[in-house]
């Protein structure tokens, strides 16, 4: 069943046909940047959400849709544990997808958990101002020196990526990654920043449930406040946003 589509927003009738769009999606942003700069450089979301679309990308369905030689893995976020903790955002992606399929080693750019979070956050920055040739300044907008898409979640909060309501990260204006002490968790993570979130040619956001329903109209169609909604904060300066959800998610917008 076709999903119904309101500008940016598409609303898919079950989580299984959303992670279809989701992962035709990812496929699809791969083959353009592919085709200009043979490179796609992807951000992952973390959390339970994007299981469903890695373990689709890891399928014999998607898997040689992708030129994963090509393919240079970020992180959105990640929390200040070891790679083999369980609650490793780069151990469930290694699980669900990247031992799965032929990207290279020196492409997964994993941000350290296991260090100091400042240090980690200061590396992370470093391999990524590497990776887009912009040693310093604010990021690029030209194809292979920024993101060619980034995957993002929404957690019952508002917060996106690692940015939590209140915190710094959500309101910084230079670093693109920065580590936050999240108390409401008792965790430190690590996060990138608006600064280069918005610099991306596409951002999307995948978003499935019915706790989600309440959140997500009051982040499409709220009053802007980004310091207590830290999703509204990524609006890309000259990228795509889209929100792929399913109707699960989307139980509580209003009627069309
Ligand atoms: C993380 C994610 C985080 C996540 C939301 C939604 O590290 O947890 O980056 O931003 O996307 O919390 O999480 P769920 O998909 O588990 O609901």
């Amino acid at each position: 069943m076709s999903p119904a589509v309101r500008g940016n927003l598409e609303i898919h009738p079950t989580s299984a046909e959303l992670t279809v769009a989701a992962a035709e999606r990812f496929v699809a942003a791969a083959d353009a940047a592919i085709a200009v700069t043979e490179t796609f450089s992807v951000a992952l979301s973390g959390g339970t959400t994007p299981q469903a679309l890695f373990a689709a990308l890891a399928s014999a369905e998607y898997s040689s849709r992708v030129r994963w030689p090509s393919v240079h893995v970020f992180w959105g976020d990640e929390r200040c544990v070891p790679p083999d903790d369980e609650a490793s955002n780069y151990r469930m992606a290694r699980e669900m997808l990247l031992d799965h399929v032929p990207v290279r080693a020196a492409n997964v750019h994993r941000i350290r958990g296991e260090d100091d979070p400042e240090a980690a956050a200061e590396r992370y920055e470093r391999d990524l101002r590497t990776a887009f040739e912009t040693p310093t300044g604010p990021p690029r907008r030209a194809p292979g020196l920024r993101f060619d898409l980034v995957l993002l979640g929404l957690g019952t909060n508002g917060h996106t990526a690692s940015l939590f309501p209140h915190l710094q990260a959500v309101r910084e204006r230079t670093r693109w990654a920065m580590a936050q002490n999240v108390e409401m968790l008792q965790m430190w993570r690590i996060t990138l920043t608006p600064v280069i979130l918005n610099q991306a040619s596409e951002v999307l956001f995948v978003v499935s449930g019915r706790e989600k329903a309440a959140i997500l109209r009051r982040v499409l169609y709220g009053a802007r406040e980004t310091d207590d909604l830290p999703a509204q904060a990524i609006a890309p300066a000259d990228g795509r946003l889209r929100w792929l959800v399913d109707a699960a998610a989307a139980a509580e917008l209003p009627a069309h």
